[in-house]
């Protein structure tokens, strides 16, 4: 006679297997960020600072502004692929150095609809998704693509658009140099209220400012002597 299986350990066998799996998927999922991640830097579509360092902002903010140690993971995500849609911009539009023609504006202006129709697929990310899609809406509404206004706007979204806006302001690209990070803070701060999140950037300036000092630091020279 065929020995009675002892119902205990299948359950424990059964737990340790749904266990290694979810360890799978969840290894699965990270390696397909980190493989997006790095067609953006060989796209050249992430902007000077690392995007590592982008995450890393977003997550400073997003702590600072208590959101649950849960939604984290995907702000880091959508802090890493919210720009994943200008893959289908062209290049030429892109980089082009000279002003945008209405048209070609109007194309860039379709990459959070893009990086979202991206994003959305991948199982677990649809609320990073989510907040690629509002990381363009304004404050007062006139951004893109929903014209969302203030609080309706996702506030990872918000946040994004704020370490974005001051990551692209402080970077050298081809055709213009970066601005110094006085000068980037400065303009963030005239468009508290309409563009940006006043609380974000309460969050995010000493963080920037912070990031400042460590680049005079790194370059032998003093925060004082340049501002
Ligand atoms: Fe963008």
């Amino acid at each position: 006679m065929a020995a009675t299986a002892n119902p205990a350990l299948d359950v424990a066998g059964l737990v340790l297997r749904i266990k290694e799996l979810e360890e799978q998927h969840l290894a699965f999922r990270n390696s397909l960020v980190c493989a997006f991640n790095q067609m953006l830097d060989l796209k050249d579509i992430n902007t000077g600072v690392h995007s590592t360092r982008l995450a890393e902002w977003a997550l400073r903010v997003a702590r600072k502004l208590d959101m649950p140690e849960e939604s984290l993971y995907q702000v880091e995500v959508a802090a890493l692929l919210h720009d994943i849609g200008k893959i289908g911009v062209p290049d030429a539009i892109l980089k082009k150095a000279g002003p945008l023609t209405p048209e070609e504006r109007s194309l860039i202006n379709r990459h959070p609809e893009y990086s979202w129709s991206i994003l959305r697929l991948f199982p677990g990310l649809e609320e990073a998704s989510l907040y690629a899609l509002h990381h363009h809406e304004s404050m007062d509404g006139t951004g893109y693509p929903a014209g969302l206004k203030g609080s309706d706007i996702p506030l990872v979204s918000r946040i994004i658009c704020v370490i974005d806006a001051f990551d692209a302001m402080v970077s050298n690209r081809c055709y213009r140099q970066g601005l110094p990070h006085s000068e980037a803070i400065s303009r963030l701060l005239r468009s508290s209220g309409t563009q940006f999140d006043p609380g974000v950037l309460q969050a995010f300036i000493p963080i920037a400012e912070q990031e400042a000092a460590d680049v005079f630091a790194a370059a032998g020279t003093s925060m004082t002597a340049v501002l």
